[in-house]
């Protein structure tokens, strides 16, 4: 069993960035809107950035109240919009409730889209063409495969969740890749049976440990995005690791597997969006 570790391969990508930026007269720059108190959404907001002033790249973090409209966080989008020194525009979510989530983020124009979430960006990753930005998670999963020389081809690649954030964008960049995919969730029939026939099997439930050893065939690559805290603050990821590790060829831990991941592919991307703005891409 090998561990896929992902601390050190965002690390590769964040020194990489970092030598990049130093280059530049004019940093890239993100924006990041965050609405209401949610304790997680804040943490993951302040490592954001945090990193990004480590590796070069310009931070504005925008709060809102909870009761904000949806009048005035479009208009705020639209502002972001045309500010040409912002490259990178991030809407944290989820959104409060009273918020409409899909005419927000379909507000933001497509090249400055960092999540990849914008229906012009997350088409284009369904028909396999090349998007301004992918999802910050699903590209992490993707770069650990490369980075472990696991090539998806023709292998089954099985999918346990079905979000538009994580599974299906994933979904799309691992057929792209010619692997056969199948995406199970919560209504699905002999979920254990279907599993344990994958090759590659994605664990994106946000149900702490619920995948076995009986999920997993014998050999399987692993790949665990959950991460979840029980009531005593101990992490969990959606794969119960000492039960599952032995059985597999490649499995990545939680914390330090795809977690570590995403800042570094959301770093990436800003990167990425300011080059294409300079049409340096
Ligand atoms: N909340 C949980 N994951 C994400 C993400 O990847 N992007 C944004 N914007 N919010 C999130």
């Amino acid at each position: 069993m090998i561990l896929i570790d992902g601390k050190t391969t965002a690390k590769k990508v964040f020194d990489k960035i970092k030598t990049e930026t130093e280059n530049l007269e004019k940093k890239p720059a993100i924006a990041v809107i965050i609405v209401g108190n949610d304790p997680a959404s804040k943490i993951y907001v302040n490592r954001k950035h945090k990193k990004a002033k480590e590796v070069g790249i310009n931070s504005l973090v925008i709060e809102f109240d909870e009761n904000i409209s949806q009048e005035e966080l479009e208009s705020k989008i639209n502002e972001l919009n045309n500010d040409d020194s912002i490259n990178a525009i991030l809407v944290q979510l989820p959104l409060p409730k009273h918020l409409n989530t899909y005419r927000i983020i379909e507000k933001i124009l497509p090249i400055k889209d960092v999540d990849g979430f914008h229906p012009e960006n997350a088409g284009k990753i369904n028909i396999g063409i090349e998007a301004y930005a992918a999802p910050c998670t699903p590209l992490g999963v993707m770069t650990l495969l490369d980075e472990y020389k696991i090539n998806p081809e023709g292998k089954h690649a099985v999918i346990i969740g079905r979000s538009n954030i994580v599974s299906k964008p994933l979904a799309s960049m691992l057929l792209s890749k010619n692997a056969t995919v199948t995406i199970c969730h919560s209504k699905t029939h002999n979920l254990k049976e279907i599993a344990s026939t994958a090759d590659i099997l994605v664990v994106a439930t946000g149900k702490a440990n619920m995948v076995t050893s009986d999920y997993v065939k014998q050999g399987a690559v692993v790949i665990d995005v959950g991460i979840s805290r029980d009531k005593d603050g101990k992490i969990h990821g959606d794969v119960d690791f000492d039960n599952v590790a032995e059985k597999t060829s490649y499995i990545t831990p939680v914390p330090g597997g795809v977690g570590a991941m995403t800042i570094a592919m959301l770093m990436q991307n800003t990167l990425r969006l300011y080059k294409i703005q300079r049409g340096q891409k």
